[in-house]
C-alpha cells in the first residue's frame, strides 16, 4: 500500500467510528516551551487528556507530523527516520480498552491487510511498588482477536528487555513487560511521575518480518522489543487511566483516556512487508530522485542516500510551519539537518541544488494531504536555496582555510620547508576547522588524502575528545530549556496563558493588523512571543502596550469561551496563529461580554483564568528582533 492509502484509511475507519478527523498540529509546538519539536501526536491533545473538553468531542483521530532530533544519529539504518507522522486516535473519557485493541487489530488486518500470523502483542506486567496489578484484560482481549482468526495465542511473562534476551519467544504470541516497556507516561516509568501527571499501561502490536534473521550481537535471543529489526513496533495503545498521588501512590482517574499513536510510515512498510522502510513510496521517491541525481545506485550508497532523504523530508516540512536555518533552537536543527545531507550529496558528487531538487520531490508527494506545501512552495524553496549557497561557500572557505593552514609552516621555518612538504593534518586542526569554519571532519581528511598532506597519526582521537568538550558546552547551553520537561498547567501558567491573549490583541491596536501570532512558548515565570513585525518597538509603544493590558487587568473582565465553526470564528473576527490549522470545531475565548463589548477574541484549546483580575501587574522586560520581519516580546507578570 501507498503511504497515503493508509492514513486515508486509518482516518477513514476511525471516522466511521464516531470520530471526528482534525489536522495536524504545526511540527513547532505553538504553547508547549518543553520541547522544541512536536514529537507525538498526544502532545497538542495534552490539555484535552487532563480534562478540558475538545470543541470536537470525546472521539478524535488525527496524523499528526512529528520530529525527533534525539534521533538524529540512528538515521542510516533500515527503519530510523527523524520526521515521521504518527497516526493517534484518542477517547477522552469515552470508550476503553476493548473497543480501542479490537479497532486497531481490524484496522491492521482488514484494512491494511497484515497477516496476523505476522503479529505479536504486548502488555503490562504489573507493578507491585506502584500497586498496579497486570493487565490481564489486555491479555484476555488478545487471545479472543486471534482466536477469531484462527490463532491460538500463548501468553508468556517476559518481564524485563533483559529477560527477553535470555528466555526469547517461547513460542508466544502475547508478552507481558514491565514498566519500562508497558507503561506509558510524558515522564517514564510510574516512580518518576511528578504528582499530578497521568499515565497508565500499555500494549504495543509489531510486525514480524520474518525474512531477517535474529542478530546475536543484540542479545542471545529475540524478543519483540530487540532491536535487531526482526520485530517492529507499529502502534501503541495507551491505557491513560491513572494519576500519581503526592504521596506516591495511584488514583484512577475520573476520566479515563485511550491515547493511541501509530507510525504511519512503519505500518506502510509492514504492508509491503518491507523492512527496509525506505521503500515506502513517499521515501522511496525520494530515493530515485537521487539515483538520477547522482548516476549512483541506492544498494552502493545506502546510508548516505538515507540520510539525504530523511533530513530533507524534515527540512521541508520545518520551513513549511516556518522555521529557517539559524543557529537557535528550532533552526539550528534545521541547518544541521540541511548542512549533513548537503554533505552527504557532495560525497556523491553533487555540487548544487541538491535541497531545492529534493524539496520538488517532498512537496510533490506531501500536497494533496498537505496543501500548504504546495501553496509555500516558493517561500519554502527560497530558504532551502539561501542555506544551501551560504553553506557551499562555508565549504569553499574551509577548503581555502585547509590549504593556509597545512601550508604555514612552508613559510615560518628557517630555513623553509621545501616546497610540497606541507604540516601535518592533527585532530587539532581538523576541530579547528570544523568549529571555526563550518568545515566537516571528513572533508579535511579528503582533502589531506588528495592533496598528499601528512595526516597525524590517531587524530581522531584528538579530533573526538575536543568534540565531546564541545557538546558538554552546548548541551550546559541548552540544559535550562528542557528543565522539566513537562509542560504543566499551574495556576501561574494558566496566568500567563491569558496574559498573552491581552498582549496579542493590545499588540494589533497598538501596532496594526499585521501583527499575527508566529510562536507563544509559556513557563510559569515568564511568556514569550513572536509576532510579525518589521521594526524595532519604541518605548512610547511599549509603554502603551503594557498600559492597555494592566487596563483590561484592572478592569476585570470575564474569560469564558463558545464552541462554533472554524469559519464563524473567523468572520467573528477571532485570532489565529500564523500557520496553524484548525479543526472545523473550535473553541473561541473571549475576554470581556462576547455578545456586547468585548476586548478580544481568539481561537484557542485553553485553559484560562476565569477573570482578568487574577493575573496581577503585566510588564514587558524585553523587546528583541527574532529572525527577518519577527519580533520577540518577554514578558511577565507580578
Ligand atoms: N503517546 C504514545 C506514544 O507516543 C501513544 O507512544
Amino acid at each position: 500500500m501507498k503511504t497515503h492509502e493508509v492514513r486515508e484509511k486509518y482516518l477513514n475507519y476511525f471516522k466511521n467510528n464516531q470520530h471526528a478527523i482534525i489536522p495536524s498540529a504545526s511540527i513547532v509546538p505553538q504553547e508547549d516551551p518543553t520541547t522544541l519539536f512536536t514529537g507525538s501526536g498526544m502532545q497538542p491533545m495534552l490539555q484535552f487528556l487532563l480534562g478540558e473538553t475538545h470543541p470536537e468531542g470525546v472521539r478524535i483521530v488525527d496524523s499528526q507530523t512529528c520530529f525527533r532530533a534525539e534521533d538524529i544519529d540512528d538515521v542510516g539504518d533500515n527503519r530510523h527516520t527523524t520526521f515521521f507522522e504518527m497516526l493517534g486516535n484518542w477517547s477522552l473519557g469515552d470508550y476503553f480498552k476493548n473497543d480501542q485493541l479490537n479497532w486497531f487489530f481490524e484496522f491492521l488486518t482488514s484494512e491494511v491487510g497484515l497477516d496476523p500470523k505476522k503479529l505479536f502483542v504486548t502488555a503490562f506486567i504489573g507493578d507491585k511498588d506502584a500497586g498496579i496489578e497486570k493487565d490481564e484484560e489486555a491479555a484476555e482481549i488478545w487471545k479472543r482477536l486471534f482466536k477469531a482468526k484462527g490463532i491460538d495465542a500463548k501468553v508468556v511473562d517476559i518481564g524485563s528487555e533483559e529477560d527477553g534476551y535470555k528466555n526469547g519467544m517461547q513460542d508466544g504470541r502475547i508478552f507481558y513487560y514491565d514498566s519500562k516497556k508497558n507503561w506509558w507516561s510524558r515522564a517514564g516509568v510510574p516512580s518518576n511521575m511528578p504528582a499530578g501527571e497521568p499515565g497508565g499501561p500499555d500494549s504495543e502490536v509489531f510486525y514480524e518480518f520474518d525474512y531477517i534473521e535474529h542478530d546475536p550481537s543484540f542479545g542471545l535471543h529475540c524478543h519483540p522489543n530487540c532491536d535487531c529489526g526482526r520485530y517492529m513496533e507499529i502502534g501503541n495503545s495507551v491505557f491513560m487511566q491513572y494519576q500519581k498521588q503526592a504521596d506516591g501512590s495511584f488514583k484512577e482517574l475520573d476520566q479515563k483516556n485511550i491515547d493511541f499513536g501509530g507510525g504511519l510510515e512503519r505500518i506502510t512498510a509492514a504492508s509491503i512487508d518491507s523492512a527496509d522502510m525506505f521503500k515506502i513510496d513517499v521515501l522511496w521517491n525520494i530515493i530515485l530522485k537521487l539515483q538520477d541525481l547522482t548516476g549512483k545506485k541506492y544498494q552502493d550508497h545506502v546510508v548516505a542516500k538515507r540520510v539525504i532523504a530523511d533530513h530533507l523530508r524534515s527540512a521541508v516540512f520545518m520551513a513549511v510551519d516556518g522555521v529557517v536555518p539559524t543557529n537557535t533552537a528550532q533552526g539550528y536543527v534545521m541547518r544541521r539537518l540541511l548542512r549533513r545531507a548537503i554533505r552527504r550529496g557532495y560525497e556523491l558528487g553533487i555540487e548544487s541544488n541538491l535541497t531545492t531538487e529534493v524539496a520538488q520531490v517532498v512537496i510533490d508527494e506531501y500536497q494533496q494531504t498537505y496543501p500548504e506545501l504546495e501553496t509555500n512552495k516558493q517561500l519554502i524553496i527560497e530558504v532551502l536555496r539561501t542555506e544551501e549557497n551560504l553553506f557551499r561557500k562555508t565549504l569553499e572557505r574551509g577548503i581555502h582555510e585547509f590549504t593556509k593552514r597545512t601550508s604555514e609552516l612552508d613559510f615560518s621555518k628557517r630555513p623553509p620547508v621545501p616546497t610540497g612538504q606541507r604540516t601535518e593534518l592533527t585532530g587539532k586542526l581538523v576541530f579547528t576547522l570544523f568549529d571555526t569554519y563550518g568545515f566537516p571532519a571528513e572533508l579535511s581528511i579528503e582533502e589531506a588524502e588528495k592533496e598528499g598532506v601528512k595526516i597525524q597519526v590517531g587524530w581522531k582521537k584528538d579530533f573526538d575528545k575536543l568534540m565531546l568538550q564541545q557538546k558538554d558546552r552546548s548541551r550546559t547551553a541548552t540544559a535550562g530549556q528542557f528543565k522539566g520537561g513537562l509542560a504543566e498547567h499551574s495556576e501561574a501558567t494558566t496566568k500567563y496563558h491569558t496574559a498573552t491573549h491581552l498582549m496579542y490583541k493590545a499588540l494589533r491596536n497598538v501596532l496594526g493588523d499585521h501583527v499575527v501570532q508566529r510562536g507563544s512558548n509559556i513557563t510559569n515565570e515568564r511568556l514569550r512571543f513572536d509576532f510579525s513585525h518589521g521594526d524595532k518597538m519604541t518605548p512610547e509603544q511599549i509603554a502603551k502596550v503594557e498600559a492597555m493590558v494592566n487596563e483590561v487587568i484592572q478592569k476585570d473582565m470575564p474569560v469564558a469561551y463558545k464552541e462554533m465553526s472554524k469559519d464563524d470564528a473567523f468572520s467573528v473576527g477571532a485570532l489565529g496563529a500564523f500557520g496553524e490549522k484548525y479543526p472545523d470545531t473550535v473553541k473561541v475565548y473571549t475576554v470581556g461580554d462576547p455578545d456586547g463589548d468585548y476586548y478580544s477574541k481568539e481561537i484557542c484549546g485553553g485553559p484560562h483564568v476565569k477573570h482578568t483580575g487574577l493575573i496581577g501587574k503585566f510588564k514587558i522586560i524585553k523587546e528583541e528582533s527574532s529572525s527577518a520581519g519577527v519580533r520577540r516580546i518577554k514578558a511577565v507578570v507580578e
